[in-house]
């Protein structure tokens, strides 16, 4: 069983595309155990992107994260790192392949809908990082027999 931390960038919350990714996340058989609508303060998006720091796009990424509310969660099941990036499909929406969220609804890298966890260990980093503990909530489903 994995957790990953998903975001729904502005854009995608500009859209009204959160119900979108959620649904998608969901029928997939994934389970929600923790979500907030924020506004990203520039400290936490610079913490959170600290490792694009220098790269080019770092200023406008932060100011794009910044800029409106985020929808920020945690998405668990197994191989669910794996199983949340296939669904937002590839980085640059234009390599994103049909069916994904990124191909459907997105068309460039600046404003691509969604962020997800891209390893076990940023997982964990950027779990911590955006969410206390007592915010994350366990929970059983009648259902989970008819996903694993
Ligand atoms: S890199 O350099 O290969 O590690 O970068 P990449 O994995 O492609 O992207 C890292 C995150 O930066 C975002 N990104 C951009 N944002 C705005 N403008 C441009 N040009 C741009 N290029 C990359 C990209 O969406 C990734 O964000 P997250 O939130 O991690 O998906």
């Amino acid at each position: 069983m994995e957790r990953t931390f998903v975001m729904v960038k502005p854009d995608g919350v500009q859209r009204g595309l959160a119900g979108e990714v959620i649904l998608r996340l969901e029928r997939r058989g994934l389970k929600l155990v923790g979500a907030k609508f924020m506004q990203v303060s520039r400290e936490l998006a610079e913490t959170h992107y600290a490792v694009h720091k220098g790269k080019p796009f770092y200023e406008g990424l932060v100011r794009y994260i910044t800029s409106a509310p985020v929808m920020a969660m945690v998405w668990e099941g197994p191989n669910a790192i794996q199983a949340v990036r296939q669904t937002m499909g590839a980085t640059r929406p234009t390599e994103a392949a049909p069916g994904t969220v990124r191909h459907d609804f997105a068309l460039e890298v600046g404003r691509n809908l969604t962020h997800a966890s891209d390893g076990p260990e940023t997982a964990v980093a950027e779990i911590g990082l955006w969410f206390k503990p007592s915010e994350l909530v366990s929970w059983d489903r009648a259902t989970d027999d008819w996903i694993m």
